[in-house]
């Protein structure tokens, strides 16, 4: 019997994404985003992501479906991003699904935004191998992950950035250049002018698991800065930037896959859309003999697919739903990509490679 069909709900910052996935399957999703009200100001400004959530819940979901080709009385269960993110920003979310699943009398599950994105790359390339390393790199975190099985095992954290996400220092230096929010964006197209060799920028914390981007973002603040007064040679800072971000990301992850014998990299995450993380990582794995998997550009943005892909995970694996009283949690920690107790009989313990 074919199993039920999932819509994933997300709305942690300023993307309002809803999907359908049934067994692995991506059915159809629909995201809309609130980016262009927030570009005046730099940054996400959370009382503007809910406001612009409220508006666009029901027709995002209303488009999932239609893309689709399917009902509400099609759907089988509901997922939603329960944190972190935007505490506003996920209380809408959370309602609408909440309100689906009480009044539709479908189970819910409250996903880990972060496992959605590892998730995501299933509905491109299929089930993830066990064990595989994971690195997440978005607006809000960079962590290196040692994945088993998403849905039953807890996810064991290789390495965490230590201040700024990866994504944060393309959006900051990006100011600081002059280049439009958001900045990750901006900066691949800028370096395609550039020379990545151009600017000298730090490689921080080699030999470590763990990153560190605000020294860099302070080097090239500073290099801008002393460009006071003169044309700012725009495209060589992007590039190099870029470079170093790159550098770092890829050089630690294709590490850990040969330091710990996995033979696949899944790269995923916002900045997982960069060309040159893409480019870098394809010739590192190469060398290495290691696999890389990173979802298409799409997917790896904020979307409503990869919650309804981990639904799909949970609800394949028995998992327990979540209460209706289910509250968001801004600040999860990834452990679990369930953000609630699933099944504490068959929550297995860390395993040993
Ligand atoms: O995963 P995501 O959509 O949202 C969070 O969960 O944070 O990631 C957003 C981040 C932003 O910092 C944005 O600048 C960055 O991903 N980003 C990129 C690119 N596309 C998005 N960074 C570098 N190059 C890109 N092409
Ligand atoms: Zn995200």
């Amino acid at each position: 019997m074919d199993s039920p069909i999932v819509l994933g709900i997300e709305s942690s910052c300023d993307e309002t994404g809803a999907g359908l996935v049934r067994d692995g399957r991506l059915l159809g999703h629909a995201v809309a985003s609130s980016m262009d009200e927030h570009a005046r100001y730099g940054g996400v400004v959370p009382e503007i992501a809910a406001r612009a959530h409220v508006h666009a819940l029901r027709p995002v979901i209303r488009r999932a479906l239609e893309q689709a080709g399917l009902g509400l009385a099609d759907l089988g269960a509901v997922a939603v991003t329960t944190g972190p993110g935007l505490s506003g920003a996920l209380q809408v979310g959370l309602a609408g699904a909440k309100s689906l699943a009480y009044a539709l009398g479908l189970p819910l599950y409250g996903v880990h935004h972060l496992a959605g994105h590892v998730a995501a790359d299933t509905l491109a390339h299929g089930p993830l191998p066990d064990p595989c390393v994971v690195l997440i790199v978005s607006g809000g975190h960079t962590s290196l992950l040692l994945v088993r099985d998403l849905a039953r095992d807890p996810i064991r954290h290789l390495g965490d950035t230590l201040d700024d996400a990866a994504g944060e220092c393309f959006d900051k230096v990006a100011r600081v250049l002059g280049l439009p929010y958001p900045g990750g964006p901006a900066i691949d197209r800028a370096a395609r002018a550039g020379d990545p060799r151009a600017v000298p920028l730090p490689r921080p914390l080699p030999g470590s698991y763990d990153f560190s981007f605000s020294g860099l973002k302070s080097a090239a603040a500073r290099w801008a800065e002393g460009h006071a007064g003169r044309e700012l040679p725009v495209h060589d800072g992007a590039a190099s930037l870029q470079e170093a971000v790159a550098d770092v990301l890829t050089r630690k992850a294709v590490t850990a896959c040969t330091e710990h014998g996995v033979g696949t990299l899944v790269v995923v995450g916002g900045v997982a859309a960069n060309s040159r993380v893409r480019s870098l990582a394809e010739e590192r794995c190469r060398a290495a003999g290691v696999t890389l998997r990173v979802p298409p550009p799409k997917l790896c943005t904020d979307n409503g697919a990869m919650i309804a892909a981990v639904g799909d995970l949970l609800v394949r694996a028995g998992a327990r739903p979540a209460p209706l009283d289910v509250s968001a949690d801004p600040s999860a920690p990834l452990e679990h990509a369930a953000l609630h107790p699933v099944a504490p009989a068959r929550a297995r313990a860390a395993r040993p490679l």
